[in-house]
């Protein structure tokens, strides 16, 4: 992944900073490309996996929407070229205001997460005298097999409407003259490897696209959200996750009727690869069954080992002594927990040396905070 030249950049550069590739986010955004255009497929990108501005304006010249969850999403998506009515708006505490930011700026639609939120979004529609698109997101109630943080289909979680409510929701649209039903939106979760769960996904959606037939409801649109999971173990043996077989399993499996177009919206399979965490070691500490590689990034840079116990392949891009030996390589945050990972080996590594954190293009930088009163993290392009 990384060249000689790289390594010898990295050491010169004030650490820690996020690094990306762009090559390897272009070829992820034309694998993509290549496979939607197969079937007419559409991709919006999550800006939550990272929004920014560099990585915003090149995944939007490919032609994908965005998936926004804020109104600020909404405005950055909009600031780096993304058409409004390539726009979805999810989320399932949408305030007046960024509702307003919706209809203000004519987006494809707003995803809806409970009854109350449409009646919100109505009256606010009826003041700016606009017809607001939205779709209902529903709860398939299919296990994602991920991590209890990043699993939402199920009807323990606080996402979606519930297929038992749909009746009460259907009444509440025909009162509602200010929103038009286009959509039906689905999403089970994140990092799902175990491509079942999608296949579960298209077989709900089919029965209940079924439902609204008999209901004499035809939407325009399906949303069957994000989710595809990525390889952190080995990156460079998938660092383009497999499109292929991915969107196959909704040609195959998926009803569509004639006229309906299908929606994904991607977020972590589009960037997780091009990003990596560059750091440098500050000291190594024995401890009673390990040594301690101190790094200068910390859970503030990188939240997601400590938050979900996410696994991040770590290397170091300076020592290629064939002698390994067992590291907790850890951050210098006041935490216990702001750990990356305990008892791996690596080669021998002294202070100085370049870690680098793999995979973390996608909830990396977004998630990165200035506890401890830390600087915020930088990033840099190639
Ligand atoms: N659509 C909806 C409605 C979502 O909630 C999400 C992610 C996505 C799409 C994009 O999912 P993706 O394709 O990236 O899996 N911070 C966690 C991940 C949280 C995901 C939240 N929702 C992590 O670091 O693993």
């Amino acid at each position: 992944m990384f060249s000689k030249e790289d390594i010898v950049k990295f050491h010169e550069m004030k650490t820690p900073f996020y690094h990306y590739k762009t090559d390897v986010l272009k070829q992820t955004l034309q694998s993509i490309v290549n496979e939607t255009n197969k079937y007419n497929y559409h991709v919006h990108y999550a800006l939550k996996a990272n929004a920014n501005a560099q990585i915003l304006s090149l995944i939007q010249s490919y032609g994908l929407g965005a998936d926004c969850v804020s109104g600020n999403e909404i405005i950055a998506a909009i600031e780096n070229g993304f058409p409004t009515d390539k726009i979805a708006f999810a989320g399932v505490g949408k305030s007046d205001e960024e509702i307003n930011i919706g209809l203000e700026n004519d987006i494809f639609s707003f995803n809806c997460e409970s009854m109350a939120e449409i009646q919100v979004i109505n009256e606010l529609a009826a003041k700016k005298n606009k017809i607001a698109k939205i779709a209902l997101r529903i709860n398939p109630n299919v296990n994602a097999h991920t991590h209890q943080y990043i699993t939402t289909g199920l009807e323990e979680n606080k996402f979606g409407i519930n297929k038992w409510e749909l009746e009460d929701v259907l009444s509440i649209i025909a009162q509602s003259k200010n929103v038009k039903l286009m959509g039906l939106h689905f999403h089970i979760g994140s990092q799902i490897t175990d491509l079942k769960a999608f296949k579960s996904l298209c077989i709900r959606v089919n029965e209940i696209q079924e439902w609204f037939y008999n209901h004499h409801i035809i939407v325009d649109h399906i949303n069957v959200g994000g989710g595809l999971g990525i390889n952190y173990y080995n990156p460079d043996e998938e660092l383009i996750p497999d499109f292929v077989m991915f969107f196959k399993i909704f040609k195959d499996l998926l009803k569509l009727r004639p006229q309906q177009h299908l929606h994904f919206e991607l977020g972590r399979a589009i960037v997780a690869q091009c990003g990596n965490l560059i750091s440098k070691v500050l000291y190594i500490k024995k401890g009673v069954n390990t040594n301690f590689a101190i790094i200068d990034a910390g859970m503030t840079e990188l939240i997601r080992p400590a938050l979900y116990q996410a696994v991040h392949k770590i290397e170091n891009l300076s020592s290629d002594n064939s002698i390994l030996e067992t590291y907790d390589v850890v951050g210098p945050i006041c935490e216990s927990s702001d750990c990356f990972a305990k008892a791996i080996k690596l080669p021998a590594t002294k202070r100085g040396d370049i870690i680098a954190i793999r995979s973390t293009g996608a909830y990396g930088e977004v998630l990165s905070s200035n506890y401890n009163l830390r600087e915020k993290v930088q990033d840099f392009y190639d």
